[in-house]
């Protein structure tokens, strides 16, 4: 299905409705996706702006065509050669072999590396343009916003900033622009989606929102290449890319935590008392039973969070020690940690949350807490101090 989302520019890509999974299977995507593609219709050009998932390709082939012939296609930009953006590429170029592909310095490896063509690609550089005839295109490089080869397009005009991965989300909705979603999904979406794949690139996200103010183009839609159109929500999405490339954080508290025999799990009852002694928020997870992905998104925001685990094999379980590994690769900063677990034989589980949190450069402000077999009333009581101790530390 296609939409025109102003005068001659079209959203021509697909919702994926089916897909749980993104990265292989490395991240949840509970509401699907969508591969947006876009085709502007100009007096001397006429572009497409990325393609979709391979096995879409032929849908994408139909809603082009409800356009126009894609044989008239004069210019691909490929903005970022991530297989979900780039997979239909080949079978573009082949129906419209007069089309120059244009890309980023870096898109030029990805390309090659991909398809391992001998295409002549254009590369272009931030500020370079496009005339395409009534509307004007103006390149700006995004580095790392996802990938190095990653890149964006202004269409001036319409004042449409295609901005590929970023401002994305992971979301198969009818919705075509923000106005239309349901919000609360929307914005949980876009955090999640920045959450998981944006993170560790805070430092540069914010480079490059300075230099997209310092080129001063006006943006009335921000249209990624996941999830809905940004049009009524521009500023909003903006200021939380800038919030969440800061990592700026709530004083609340996540707690994580994995049993085997209920001991770590009675930790976890009396350490919540103590945060409700505190009047603290609070969300609560048994990281076992609960998406990773969604996992991460709960504990982005937070300030304080609480890990727990019995010993196991002389470490912690797979679920907190994932989790564990996860914020350290996605360069969680400003947050403070704390341990907790029980212990039969080796009191291990607690020092290795702490430094493992120390490791990530994440700060330990209270010593954890650590019971043998199964707590007593004592032990009980000394964890819900720890959570009233915890909880003071996140509110200073
Ligand atoms: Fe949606 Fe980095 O690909």
């Amino acid at each position: 299905m296609i939409h025109q989302i102003a005068d001659n520019v079209y959203c021509v890509g697909v919702n994926d409705w089916d897909t749980r999974t993104f990265h292989g299977h490395e991240m949840s995507t509970a509401r699907g996706t969508t591969y947006n593609a876009y085709l502007v219709v100009d007096e001397k050009e006429t572009v497409l702006i990325d393609t979709v998932a391979a096995h879409y390709t032929e849908e994408l082939v139909a809603n082009i065509s409800q356009v126009i012939d894609p044989a008239r296609i004069t210019t691909i930009i490929t903005q970022h050669a991530e297989p979900d953006h780039s997979g239909s590429l080949v079978r573009m170029k082949a129906l419209a072999p007069g089309a120059q592909i244009i890309c980023s310095n870096r898109g030029t490896d990805s390309i090659n590396g991909h398809y391992h063509t001998d295409w002549p690609l254009r590369v272009v550089g931030t500020g370079d343009t496009l005339d395409c005839g009534r509307m004007k295109m103006t390149f700006f490089m995004a580095p790392m916003c996802h990938w190095p080869d990653s890149m964006m397009t202004h269409l001036g005009g319409p004042d449409i900033l295609f901005s590929n991965d970023a401002f994305g989300q992971h979301f198969a909705t009818p919705a075509v622009f923000d106005d239309q979603a349901q919000n609360d999904k929307l914005w949980f979406e876009a955090e999640k989606y920045y959450c998981n794949i944006i993170t560790p690139y805070g430092r540069n996200v914010l480079n490059r929102l300075d230099e997209l103010g310092t080129l001063a183009l006006p943006v009335k839609m921000i249209a990624p290449s996941h999830g809905t159109i940004w049009r009524k929500q521009v500023g909003p999405i903006l200021e939380a890319y800038r919030r969440w490339a800061q990592q700026q954080t709530e004083n609340r508290v996540v707690v994580l935590y994995d049993t085997m025999y209920e001991s770590t799990r009675h930790l976890a009852d009396a350490i919540s008392q103590g945060l409700e002694d505190e009047q603290i928020e609070y969300s609560r997870y048994n990281a076992a039973v609960t998406d990773r992905s969604d996992l991460l998104t709960e504990m982005f925001g937070a300030r304080g969070i609480l890990f727990g685990s019995p010993t196991w094999q002389m470490t912690v379980l797979p679920s907190i020690s994932t989790l564990m590994e996860d914020i350290k690769t996605l360069r969680f900063k400003n947050r403070l940690v704390g341990g907790f677990g029980s212990y039969g034989w080796q009191k291990a589980c607690v020092q290795h949350i702490e430094q493992r949190a120390r490791d990530a450069g994440l700060e330990v402000p209270v010593e954890g807490i650590t019971v043998q077999w199964r707590p007593r009333e004592e032990d009980l009581e000394r964890a819900r101090e720890f959570g009233r101790q915890f909880a003071q530390a996140v509110k200073s």
